[in-house]
């Protein structure tokens, strides 16, 4: 009968995207991607890549100081060390990994900061600096091709 069909394909469908949901993993990427987004944005506008917008790159600047706080409460092996699929990396070092995320948030105050003097010679070293955080967790704590 179609309707079951119909009925059924709803049901997977369902499955699909509540498992998505579920997968803290799942739930930090938008948030690292738009960290990207947020901070590739800010990079660009004060090495002359896209045009220098201070309001915009204020705005962006907001965006990525909330972003910043919001993966870390997703790494359950930060709780808990046999937390499903966690990185080993994570459960070895947990203090590092939380200082190398308090750091990020710290980085990206300053450069919320130092966008509201709309000066981009003050904001390029902060967000210089900002993505070194990036960077100085990933070479630590992200496993290849993750
Ligand atoms: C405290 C550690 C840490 C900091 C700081 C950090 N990341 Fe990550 N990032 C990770 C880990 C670990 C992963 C691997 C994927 C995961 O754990 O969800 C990752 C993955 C990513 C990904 C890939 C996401 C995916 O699932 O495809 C992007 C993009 C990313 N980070 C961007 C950034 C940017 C941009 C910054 C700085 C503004 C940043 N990260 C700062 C730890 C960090």
């Amino acid at each position: 009968m179609p309707r079951t069909v119909l009925t059924m394909a709803a049901i997977f469908a369902l499955a699909a995207c509540g498992d998505e949901e579920s997968t803290p993993r799942k739930q930090r990427k938008p948030i690292f991607k738009d960290m990207l987004r947020q901070s590739e944005f800010i990079y660009g506008s004060v090495n002359g890549k896209d045009p220098f917008d201070p309001q915009k790159v204020a705005a962006a600047a907001t965006a990525l100081q909330q972003l910043a706080a919001q993966p870390w409460p997703l790494y359950a092996e930060l709780q808990n060390p046999q937390a499903d699929h966690a990185n080993a990396r994570i459960v070895q070092a947990p203090e590092e990994f939380r200082r190398k995320a308090a750091e990020l948030q710290r980085q990206a105050s300053a450069l919320a900061a130092v966008t509201r003097s709309g000066n981009p010679e003050l904001i390029r070293p902060a967000i210089g600096q900002l993505q070194q955080s990036c960077t100085s967790c990933h070479d630590q704590f992200r496993k290849r091709g993750n």
